[in-house]
C-alpha cells in the first residue's frame, strides 16, 4: 500500500505540473480547466458487484494530496483505506443497493459524493474505463510494460478521473511454431492449463501488483484455436481457461472471435452466439467478477443479443486502427455506425466502438514501427472523446502510457465529459441529425438534463443549431459547456453556436424552471 500512496502523491503532483505546463504552452487550445486543489470526487455514481465476491474500488478523486477519505454506510464486509481511498473486501451476500456517502478532505477543503453499490447479478453498470495495450505494443507486450502502464495510470492522474482497467490484449500466451524463443514452448501444461509466454513470468503477481494500486486488469483470448495474432486460443479448453483467468486475478476478458471462423458451421445467429454463451456462463460461475468484452466486429447484429449471452460490451465494428479515413479520419465512420445502435446499450451491456487512439500511438498497419504522436487535430480529438462519451462507450485509451502529454490528458481527463459517459441512467445518445456537414447527438441523463454534442464535419467554422422542439425540450433551458465547465446562460428556444472545423461543442441542458 505504501507504494500506492507514494504513487498517489507523486501522481497528483505530476498531473498538476503537466496541466500547468500545458496551460502555459497552449492556452487557447486547452479546453479542460485545471482541477481545483480542493478534493473533487469523480467516477461513476453507481457500481455493480456480485454477492460474496472480492470487491475492489479506488475512489477517483482529484485535489492536492494528502487527502483523507471517509465513507458512511459502507457495508460491514468492506473497508476503505483512508489514505488511498481504496475500498476492498468482500461484496455483501445480501443483494440490494447500498448507498454509501463518500467524503474526501484535504487541508484546503472537502468534497462529498454518493456511490450506490448495487449487489446483484449485473456488473458493468457503467461503461468500463481504462487502458488496453494493443495499439501501443502489439506482439511486443511484456509484464513490465503492463506494470508501467498501471503506475502511469496513477501518476498521470488518470485514475483520479475514473480510469481503472489496465488490460492486456493479444500476445501474452505462447505461439505455436514461434521462432522467437520468448514466445515458443509448450502451449499448455500437462493438465491442460494455458501457459503465458516468457514475457509474463508470473501472472498472479502481476494482477496482485495492479490490484495493490486499486486498479483492475483484463486479459484476452479467442474462442477459436488461435488468437488473431496466431497465439494459443481457448477452443476446447474454455472451462479451464475461464478458471485460470479468474484464479490469476483478472477482472475482464476480451474474447475475440478470430479463428473461431474455422469452428463455426456457418454465420447463423446460433453459431455466432454459441462461443459467447459458453464463455459468458463460465465466467459467471467464477468466484470473482469478470467483465466480458465481446469482440466479433458486429457480426449478426451483436448489439441485439450481446447482453443475453453474457456480454458486458461488444465491439460493433472492425478495428478502428485499420479504419480508412476519407475527408474525415476513420474514427468518425466508426462513430457514425456505432451511433445507430443506441437502443441496445444500457447498464450492464454497452456498444463498443473500439479504443481511443490519441497521444503517442502505434500503427496497426505497420505494427513494428515506433509509436508516433497522433495525426488528429486538437479539435478532432475533442470530437472523438465527446462522441465516445455521448455514446456511453467504454473509454479505453490505447496510446502509450509512458508518453502521456498534457494535451492528451486534457482530452482524456475532463470530469464533466466523463460524467456524461458514466451517467447512471446508462442511455446511449441518439442521433438528432446526420448530414454531410453536421452530426448532432442527444443523450438523456439521470437528473433529467440532456447532454448534446454538436459536431461540425466540414473544414470551415459552421453555426449548428439545435431547437428545443427537435430535442424534446420545453421552456427556457440553462446551458453549460461541459468541456470548459462554464455556464453559458439561459436560452429560450434554441442553441446555435459556431462550431470549429471538425470540432465539437458539447453542452449539458437543464430546464431553467423545472416542472413541479
Ligand atoms: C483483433 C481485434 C483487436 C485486437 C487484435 C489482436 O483485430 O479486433 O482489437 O485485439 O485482434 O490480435
Amino acid at each position: 500500500m505504501l507504494r500506492a500512496t507514494r504513487h498517489a502523491v507523486l501522481g497528483f503532483a505530476a498531473f498538476f505540473l503537466t496541466f500547468c505546463a500545458a496551460v502555459a504552452q497552449q492556452p487557447s487550445d486547452l479546453r479542460t480547466p485545471l482541477p481545483p486543489p480542493t478534493p473533487h470526487i469523480n467516477g461513476p455514481e453507481v457500481y455493480g458487484a456480485r454477492p460474496g465476491h472480492p470487491f475492489l474500488y479506488r475512489v477517483p478523486c482529484t485535489g492536492t494530496r494528502p487527502i483523507v477519505f471517509h465513507a458512511r454506510h459502507l457495508p460491514a464486509s468492506l473497508q476503505l483505506d483512508p489514505k488511498t481511498g481504496i475500498i476492498s473486501g468482500t461484496a455483501p451476500e445480501k443483494r440490494g443497493t447500498y448507498t454509501v456517502a463518500l467524503d474526501a478532505t484535504n487541508s484546503l477543503g472537502r468534497d462529498r459524493r454518493t456511490l450506490r453499490i448495487v449487489i446483484g447479478d449485473t456488473i458493468g453498470l457503467t461503461p468500463q474505463m481504462g487502458w488496453n495495450d494493443w495499439y501501443s505494443y502489439y506482439s511486443r507486450i511484456t509484464d513490465e510494460d503492463v506494470r508501467t502502464a498501471a503506475e502511469a495510470m496513477i501518476s498521470s492522474g488518470m485514475a483520479d478521473f475514473g480510469y481503472q482497467f489496465v488490460d492486456i490484449d493479444d500476445c501474452w500466451a505462447r505461439k505455436p511454431n514461434a521462432h522467437d524463443p520468448d514466445l515458443a514452448g509448450e502451449l499448455r501444461d500437462p493438465q491442460g492449463n494455458i501457459l503465458p509466454n516468457a514475457r509474463f513470468p508470473d501472472m498472479a503477481a502481476l494482477t496482485a501488483f495492479i490490484h495493490s494500486l486499486g486498479l483492475k486488469t483484463g486479459i484476452y483470448s479467442s474462442p477459436g484455436p488461435l488468437t488473431c495474432a496466431g497465439f494459443e486460443g481457448s477452443y476446447g479448453n474454455e472451462a479451464r481457461d475461464a478458471k485460470q483467468f479468474a484464479s490469476w486475478g483478472f477482472d475482464l476478458l476480451k474474447y475475440d472471435w478470430c479463428s473461431y471462423t474455422r469452428v463455426a458451421k456457418d454465420k447463423s445467429i446460433e453459431e455466432l452466439e454459441k462461443p459467447y454463451i459458453k464463455m459468458g456462463g463460465l465466467l459467471k460461475d467464477q468466484p470473482r467478477d469478470v467483465v466480458l468484452n465481446m469482440c466479433q466486429y458486429g457480426m449478426g447484429d451483436v448489439w441485439n443479443w450481446g447482453r443475453e449471452v453474457g456480454g458486458n460490451s461488444w465491439r460493433t465494428t472492425g478495428d478502428l486502427g485499420l479504419q480508412a479515413g476519407s475527408a474525415l479520419p476513420g474514427f468518425y465512420n466508426i462513430a457514425f455506425a456505432n451511433a445507430t445502435h443506441s437502443q441496445d446499450a444500457g447498464p450492464g451491456g454497452w456498444n463498443d466502438p473500439d479504443y481511443i487512439l490519441i497521444g503517442t500511438v502505434g500503427n496497426a498497419r505497420d505494427q513494428n514501427a515506433p509509436g508516433k504522436p497522433t495525426s488528429l487535430t486538437h479539435e478532432e480529438q475533442y470530437s472523438y472523446m465527446s462522441m465516445w462519451s455521448l455514446m456511453a462507450a467504454p473509454l479505453i485509451f490505447s496510446g502509450q502510457m509512458d508518453h502521456l502529454d498534457a494535451f492528451t490528458l486534457n482530452v482524456l481527463c475532463n470530469s464533466e465529459v466523463i460524467d456524461v459517459d458514466q451517467d447512471p441512467l446508462g442511455k446511449q445518445a441518439s442521433i438528432v441529425r446526420k448530414t454531410d456537414e453536421e452530426f448532432v447527438l442527444r443523450k438523456p441523463l439521470e437528473d433529467g438534463s440532456v447532454a448534446l454534442g454538436l459536431f461540425n464535419l466540414t473544414t470551415s467554422p459552421r453555426s449548428i443549431s439545435a431547437d428545443w422542439s427537435q430535442l424534446g425540450l420545453q421552456g427556457s433551458q440553462k446551458i453549460r459547456d461541459v468541456w470548459r465547465q462554464r455556464d453559458l446562460g439561459v436560452f429560450a428556444q434554441n442553441y446555435s453556436p459556431v462550431v470549429p472545423p471538425h470540432g465539437v461543442i458539447m453542452v449539458r441542458i437543464t430546464a431553467a424552471h423545472p416542472a413541479h
